[in-house]
């Protein structure tokens, strides 16, 4: 099942049960909001959720783009995209927890025809400030559906203050074999998780008290790159049709190991989508993290071959990733800043060779000489941490 037959098979669903589509919004998330970009479809909503009435009601539905730095590290592996797409549904204080999920499981295994022996769930198993939930786990149980309580990670929020609440979140076994009778989301991950069904109905203040809010809340999400490879028999998100253009052109332009070549066409695709949302490269907050996406692509092309360049990445591609995300921008214009960034760090790199090669930078640097490098030569400490040990 390809990907958009995936997007209109969800929303389709959840039409029929009522709710509107809302249109997706950029990366870029409310002003008032904590976090630099967009990480989950709820950003956009968190007015309605603390209790403003939608225009289009109470039930609604969107795909949305959003964008992780904290899964940085791990983008490589064979689940984790910086950019990825959020299909998310809501209950804006009507429906209640058990019915998200009982739609969510016939979604899964009715809509899509997932085999219901190959999902777990979780579901939070209360701690000092909220009870167990209950009601979640009893739908599982009633279901058939194997289940594990844990504390920590059923828990969502959206950073250090604001909506929150217990959540119940869906795995797809993803093994050769089937799932090993005992294995559980926290023990074995070869449990992907997909679908993640927040009761949102907590606010956390400063003090790190939780207050009910005006409503009682479902904010779901289900990763759709995630969901895709699994549906397609893809071991890994950078092996689904999404990725399909990129596996095509990008290993014949620049042979990489497979880890690197994941992460180069991760960060490429993203970066594109940030400029198509009108981020450009900058030393501070979202275009600081544009950057260091284009540096670490160009630091992995160039440890094989430095004569490498972006200027011979193909506009196809560049095309494919705007016209997935709907950004209006000419492929030519995103070109023209990658490669402007490009000239930018190769510029900044011959600097910082000239500068540490001086005898004072001889031997272990303290604090000060990276402020100095810092301050008066613009050299970041990863650069010159890169090209000490380079
Ligand atoms: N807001 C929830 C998440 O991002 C659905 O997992």
């Amino acid at each position: 099942m390809k990907t958009e037959q995936i997007v209109r098979t969800f929303v389709e669903y959840f039409e029929e049960r009522g709710h509107r589509r809302i249109t997706g919004s950029t990366l870029l998330p409310p002003a008032d909001d904590p976090v630099l970009f967009t990480t989950s479809g709820m950003h956009p909503l968190t007015p309605h959720l603390e209790g403003r009435p939608h225009p289009l009601g109470r039930r609604l539905v969107n795909v949305q783009r959003c964008l992780r730095t904290t899964d940085l590290d791990e983008v490589g592996d064979a689940t984790h995209l910086t950019v990825f797409e959020m299909l998310g549904t809501w209950s804006l204080g009507d429906y209640e927890g058990p019915v998200s999920l009982d739609w969510g499981y016939g979604l899964l295994t009715e809509g899509l025809g997932i085999d219901p022996g190959l999902l777990h769930a979780t579901v939070h198993g209360g701690d000092d400030r909220t009870g167990p939930d209950t009601a979640s786990l009893e739908f599982w149980q009633d279901r058939g559906v194997p289940v594990e309580p844990t504390v920590h990670d059923n828990w969502w929020s959206n950073g250090p203050t604001g909506p929150c609440g217990p959540d119940s979140e869906i795995f797809l076994w993803s093994g050769d074999t089937p799932p090993p009778p005992r294995a559980t989301p926290t023990g074995d991950d070869r449990w992907v998780e997909v679908w993640n069904h927040v009761m949102m109905r907590h606010r956390r203040l400063a003090d790190g008290s939780l207050v009910p809010l005006l409503q009682r809340n479902i904010d779901t999400g289900l990763g759709l790159e995630r969901l895709a490879s699994l549906l397609q028999g893809r071991s890994s998100v950078f092996d689904c049709d999404v990725f399909a253009p990129w596996r095509r052109l990008v290993p014949p332009l620049w042979p990489l190991e497979e880890r690197s070549l994941r992460v180069v066409c991760d960060h490429l695709r993203s970066a594109v989508v940030v400029l198509g949302d009108g981020v450009r490269p900058a030393n501070t907050g979202r275009g600081y993290v544009l950057r260091r996406l284009v540096r670490r692509v160009l630091t992995l092309l160039w440890r094989d071959d430095p004569t490498r360049c972006l200027g011979d990445l193909p506009p196809e591609l560049i095309g494919h990733t705007l016209d997935r995300f709907g950004q209006d921008m000419e492929p030519y214009d995103v070109h023209r800043m990658l490669l402007e960034e490009e000239r930018r760090f190769r510029r900044l790199l011959e600097r910082g060779r000239r500068v540490l090669a001086r005898p004072r930078f001889r031997g272990s640097l303290g604090e000060e000489d990276f402020r100095y490098l810092h301050d008066t030569h613009g050299l970041p400490r990863d650069l010159v941490t890169g090209l000490l040990h380079g």
